[in-house]
């Protein structure tokens, strides 16, 4: 791809030209958008940039493994592995309310990062994989110019009080964009074609009190999800895809026994830029072997619903 192949050199003599010899540090969030901020911005100006990875326990299943795989040994770009998930789901324990959800993240990840930034110490610049998109919904959302429908909180929630420059290469950009440019920089297939992820991960998709317990039902029937996804060759058809655990039990059958079990209700939308989106027309005989797969493998799940509403009026999170 050409224009991206120009964009690339463009923004890395931009880089050059901000950052001078000046010390960098990215928070990666195991998403495509910091993650190709960082291999950019590494191809900038090499290790002048350290990389810190603030895992919040609220991942998908072996996402926060990969990432830091990929990063050390394909790109050998320098990364703190922070696991502060203790320190997440317990602040995060019992609590139902989204926003406050939205809020405890945002502030414990800004802690986090803000302590191990000190320990690396001396750096000018602070880099984010801010996308266009994000730059218009922080300004408006769905609701209209003064109505705040969600807190949004990404590795590009930090606020000006760090006292840090920005670099921000991906400002520009579209998520398609953002993909072409991961491609362009060798960023695996599987990797760059990933669905977007929230900040908030997994604790916005766990409505109702949120505990461990939950985290890794949820975990465990998303995986499932994305794996049937993957095999009916859907994956990049759809644009984001997902499973919530609803807080509500319900009675079913199993062997000659009863259950009294979670409903798990599954996602899937197609969109654009993410701020429409219409829910995706599985045929029913996916939907039933998915969630036949779910109950089966997963324990604590005994019902599976399928969500469809569109955005508007249903935003594409259910938090
Ligand atoms: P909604 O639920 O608002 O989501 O329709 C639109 C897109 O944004 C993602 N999303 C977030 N991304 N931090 C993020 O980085 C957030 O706090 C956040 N909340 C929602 C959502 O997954 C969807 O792709």
């Amino acid at each position: 791809n050409w224009t991206m192949a120009a964009y690339r050199e463009k923004a890395i003599e931009k880089i050059r030209a901000e950052v001078g010899t000046d010390k960098v540090i990215c928070g990666l969030s195991g998403g495509v958008d910091s993650s190709v901020a960082a291999v950019l911005i590494h191809e900038a100006i090499g290790d002048q940039l350290t990389c810190i990875f603030v895992d919040h326990g609220l991942l998908r299943l072996n996402e926060a493994e990969d990432v830091v795989a990929m990063f050390r040994q394909q790109y050998n770009i320098p990364l703190v592995h922070v696991d502060a998930s203790d320190k997440f789901i317990g602040a995060l324990e019992g609590e139902s309310d989204p926003e406050v959800k939205r809020k405890t993240i945002g502030r414990l990840f800004i802690e986090t990062f803000e302590e191990e930034a000190k320990k690396i110490g001396g750096a000018e610049f602070l880099a984010q994989g801010t996308l266009y998109p994000d730059v218009i919904e922080s300004v408006s959302f769905t609701g209209g110019p003064s109505v705040t429908i969600k807190s949004h909180h990404n590795v590009g929630g930090l606020p000006e009080r760090m006292n840090m420059k920005l670099v921000e290469p991906l400002r520009e950009l579209f998520k398609d964009e953002v993909r072409a440019l991961g491609r362009e920089l060798g960023l695996p297939e599987h990797f760059v074609g990933r669905h977007p992820f929230p900040g908030p991960g997994l604790a916005i998709r766990c409505p109702g009190g949120l505990t461990r317990d939950k985290l890794d039902i949820l975990r465990k029937a998303d995986a499932i999800y994305l794996d049937e996804i993957r095999k009916a060759g859907l994956y990049d058809t759809i644009w984001q895809a997902f499973a919530v655990l609803l807080p509500v039990q319900t009675v079913g059958v199993m062997g000659d026994g009863r259950t009294y079990e979670f409903v798990c209700a599954l996602r899937a939308v197609t969109s654009v830029d993410g701020m429409t989106a219409d829910f995706y027309p599985y045929d029913m005989a996916f939907l039933g072997k998915t969630a036949t797969r779910i109950i089966n493998e997963v324990r604590g799940i005994n019902r599976v619903v399928y969500d469809v509403t569109s955005k508007p009026p249903g935003t594409i999170e259910w938090e």
